[in-house]
């Protein structure tokens, strides 16, 4: 049995997308907490956000994480920008995954944040700004959660996936 691959990372830096090609490549299943966790409450994010504040959002996201650490084998996981918030999250991931930091300049995260309805923190006027300060804020948390970092933004996804599988010593030919 392999371990899981969980991708954390800032808001846009590319988690769903790199994640699902990954794990496509890899023959993995894909997990991304931010849909399970809209699955189990029946809410959108934004919806959870509206109805129960970030600290309800927080508790359905780190039981999500709770399950899927628990239950997943061998997938791909992308986690929500925010899941270091709470060192238990680390925790349980760390005990079942090998955590791969995406990497992003803080400009590239602002184009491509720039026009994102579907992220309640990013709701408001000043939200170039915004995302400066709190990229720079849990920069140090991505950081230490890593097991390795990978650089995404201005270069293709293809570029990252294969890095990600150099990174992690996969030898494909085993993973098909
Ligand atoms: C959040 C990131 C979002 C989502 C929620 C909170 C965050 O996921 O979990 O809006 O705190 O950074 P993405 O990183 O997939 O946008």
């Amino acid at each position: 049995m392999n371990r899981n691959i969980a991708l954390i990372g800032f808001m846009g830096s590319g988690k769903s997308t790199v994640g699902q090609r990954l794990a496509r490549r890899l023959g993995r299943d894909f997990v991304e907490v931010d849909r399970l966790i809209e699955k189990h409450s029946g809410k959108t994010i934004p919806e959870i956000f509206r109805d129960s504040g970030e600290a309800g959002f927080r508790d359905l996201e780190e039981a999500s994480i709770e399950e899927v650490c628990r239950t997943a084998q061998d997938a791909v996981i992308a986690l929500g920008g925010g899941a270091v918030l709470r060192p238990a999250n680390v925790e349980r991931l760390k005990a079942s995954a090998t955590l791969v930091y995406l990497e992003t300049a803080t400009d590239v995260l602002q184009d491509r944040l720039a026009q994102s309805r579907k992220r309640p923190l990013l709701d408001r006027p000043d939200r170039g700004r915004f995302i400066e300060e709190l990229h720079q804020a849990r920069r140090s948390l991505y950081e230490a959660a890593a097991d390795i970092t990978v650089l995404t933004g201005r270069r293709p996804f293809a570029a990252v996936i294969s890095d990600i599988i150099e990174k992690l010593g996969i030898n494909e030919s085993c993973n098909r």
